[in-house]
């Protein structure tokens, strides 16, 4: 049975660890005693870590995690305010790129940063298709177009709102606006039944643009590719996306071929306080 056990001589029985636990499965029976596992342990832990992580003496340990398997927080890596305002401020999504592949790790450590996006229950729903080929990319770039040209042609007034038109017309003179001549385009997917797929693969899609500039990187959602996907069976055949999962974002990836200087500005915060 998955639990977990708790070293007593390392122990300051300090509850932490019951304190954090989002779904109170860990117990103090009192004050002078170590934690225990509840009842319903196995049944409701989220294998979300918090316990490990937030133990100072790393006497918790999980059946499955110990802390030596948890890197440490390095306080000297911790960003000021500032570092942190640019990082999320001077974000862009990038549209023009470079005809340069990325290198492969670089695409697993994007994919490894996303995982420690937030998800509902700590499910982590997000499956990954990667196309690396940028052949293949632009192949499936103009199965969007075909899906687009059907669309506007059933239902015209639907395909000007979305701006299919101008898109198709684009196309047509040799500009690729579905993934911006990208090399590489990452798909996130998952159960088409589980609820809070399109909110957990957003975040975690979300992570993988804001590490990219790090890696030298830039990236860009591709929403006509994972529109289309859903829509347009053989795109999400070639995708190669299981019958039973839906394509809940998508992101262009590659080398920006320009840099930005400066952060545009954008619309107050349109917040009301209730007190
Ligand atoms: C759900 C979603 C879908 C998007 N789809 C596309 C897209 O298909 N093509 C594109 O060039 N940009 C796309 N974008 C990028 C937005 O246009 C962009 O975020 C917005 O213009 C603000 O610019 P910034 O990201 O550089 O701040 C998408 C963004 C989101 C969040």
């Amino acid at each position: 049975m998955d639990s977990f056990t708790v070293d007593p001589e390392k122990c300051i029985k300090d509850g932490i660890c019951a304190s954090v636990c989002p779904t109170r499965v860990i117990r103090m029976e009192s004050p002078q005693g170590v934690p225990s596992p509840a009842e319903d342990f196995e049944d409701n832990c989220l294998a979300c870590g918090h316990c490990v992580a937030v133990c100072p003496t790393a006497a918790f340990s999980l059946d499955w995690l110990s802390p030596e398997e948890c890197p440490p927080i390095i306080d000297e890596l911790v960003l000021i305010p500032d570092q942190v305002e640019q990082l999320l401020r001077s974000r862009r999504s990038i549209r023009e790129y470079k005809d340069k592949s990325v290198e492969r790790y670089k695409l697993e450590k994007l994919l490894e940063i996303a995982c420690y996006a937030p998800s509902a229950k700590n499910t982590q729903p997000w499956h990954w298709t990667v196309v690396e080929d940028a052949k293949e990319v632009r192949r499936l770039a103009a199965m969007v177009i075909d899906w687009m040209r059907s669309v506007t042609k059933d239902t015209p007034r639907i395909a000007k709102s979305r701006g299919f038109p101008r898109v198709i017309s684009a196309w047509d003179e040799g500009v690729e606006r579905i993934c911006r001549g990208a090399p590489h385009v990452i798909v996130a997917h998952g159960d088409k039944k589980y609820g809070f797929g399109a909110e957990d693969c957003a975040l975690a899609l979300s992570y993988v643009e804001l590490f990219a500039p790090a890696l030298g990187l830039g990236a860009c959602w591709g929403g006509y590719l994972y529109s289309a996907a859903n829509a347009y069976p053989p795109l999400f055949e070639a995708l190669g996306l299981p019958a039973e999962h839906r394509a809940y974002g998508a992101m262009m990836v590659g080398y920006p071929k320009f840099k930005y200087r400066r952060l545009p500005l954008r619309y107050p915060p349109r917040v009301k306080w209730i007190k």
